[in-house]
C-alpha cells in the first residue's frame, strides 16, 4: 500500500456555508512525491489547498496528515504539524531584503537561526548572491524560489503550492517546477496546483483533475500526459462519463 503523507476525504468546503465550492472532493498525496492538481479556471483548485491549509472552512470530510486529523486547523497550528502553504501571490515581503524575509520566518529558530539561514542560502545560491537586495526587485521566478525558501523555514513534511509557475516565462516556470521536484529528494511531499499542464505532468508523480468543484479523474502523471481526457475536461469543463 502507498505510504500517504496527506489524504483529504469527502471534502465539502466554500466561502459561505450555503454555497459549497468543493463537493465531496478527495485527494491523496504519497509521501516524498509530487502530486499535482489541475483543472479549468474556477474548478476549485485553490479552494482545495486553502481548505487543507485551514484557510477555508471545511464543512464535511476530513484531512489526514498521516494518522493525524488536521481538518480545520488553525493556520498557526499548520506549521507545528509540518504543513507549509505557499500562496499564489503576495507570498513574500517586497519591501524587505531577501535576507530580512528569511530572518523573519526564522525568528523562532533560536540559536539555530544563523545556521538555518546559511543552509537556506546554500540550497538557493541565487538568493544568497542577492540577499541584500529588496525582494521586490527579484525576477518572478526568483520570487517563487524565495517564497519556497521561506516555506522551508518550518522544516515542513508537506508543502502546498498554488500555481508557483503562474505568469513566468517557460524557462523560469521549468526551473521553479524542477525545484519543486528536487525538494522531494529530501523526502518532502509536494502538493501543487498548476495551469502549465504539460510541464506539471512532466515533474509530477500523480495528478488529480478537478472541474466544477468535483474530482474528475486521477492517475499517474505519465499516464495522463497523452490522455485525451485532459483536453476534454479543459475544453468542455464537464464531467467525463465513466468508461
Ligand atoms: N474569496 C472567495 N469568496 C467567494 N468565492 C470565491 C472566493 N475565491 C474563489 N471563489 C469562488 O470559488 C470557485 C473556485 O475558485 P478557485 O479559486 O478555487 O478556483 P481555481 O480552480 O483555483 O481557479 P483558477 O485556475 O482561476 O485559479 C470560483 O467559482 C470562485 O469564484
Ligand atoms: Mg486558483
Amino acid at each position: 500500500m502507498t505510504d500517504l503523507a496527506l489524504e483529504a476525504r469527502g471534502i465539502v468546503a466554500g466561502y459561505v456555508p450555503e454555497l459549497p465550492i468543493l463537493r465531496d472532493v478527495h485527494l491523496q498525496a504519497a509521501r516524498g512525491r509530487v502530486t499535482v492538481i489541475i483543472g479549468p479556471n474556477g474548478a476549485g483548485k485553490s479552494t482545495l489547498i486553502k481548505a487543507i491549509a485551514g484557510l477555508v472552512p471545511v464543512s464535511a470530510g476530513t484531512v489526514m496528515l498521516g494518522d493525524q486529523d488536521i481538518t480545520n486547523p488553525r493556520p498557526d497550528t499548520m506549521g507545528a504539524a509540518g504543513v507549509a502553504y505557499v500562496p499564489q501571490t503576495d507570498n513574500i515581503f517586497r519591501t524587505l531584503t531577501i535576507r530580512q524575509n528569511l530572518e523573519l520566518v526564522l525568528r523562532n529558530a533560536g540559536a539555530d537561526r544563523a545556521a538555518r539561514l546559511d543552509a537556506l542560502f546554500g540550497q538557493f545560491p541565487p538568493l544568497a548572491a542577492k540577499q541584500k537586495e529588496k525582494a521586490g526587485a527579484l525576477s518572478g521566478g526568483q520570487r517563487q524560489f524565495l517564497a519556497v525558501a521561506m516555506a522551508l523555514a518550518i522544516r515542513p513534511s508537506v508543502i502546498l503550492m498554488d500555481e508557483p509557475s503562474a505568469g513566468l516565462a517557460p524557462k523560469a516556470a521549468q526551473e521553479v517546477l524542477g525545484m519543486a521536484r528536487a525538494l522531494t529528494e529530501d523526502g518532502v511531499t509536494i502538493i501543487l496546483v498548476e495551469q502549465n499542464v504539460r510541464q506539471a505532468l512532466r515533474i509530477a508523480d500523480h495528478c488529480f483533475i478537478l472541474a466544477d468543484g468535483q474530482n474528475q479523474v486521477d492517475g499517474p502523471a505519465a499516464d495522463l500526459m497523452n490522455d485525451p481526457i485532459v483536453g476534454q475536461i479543459y475544453l468542455g469543463g464537464k464531467r467525463v462519463a465513466p468508461a
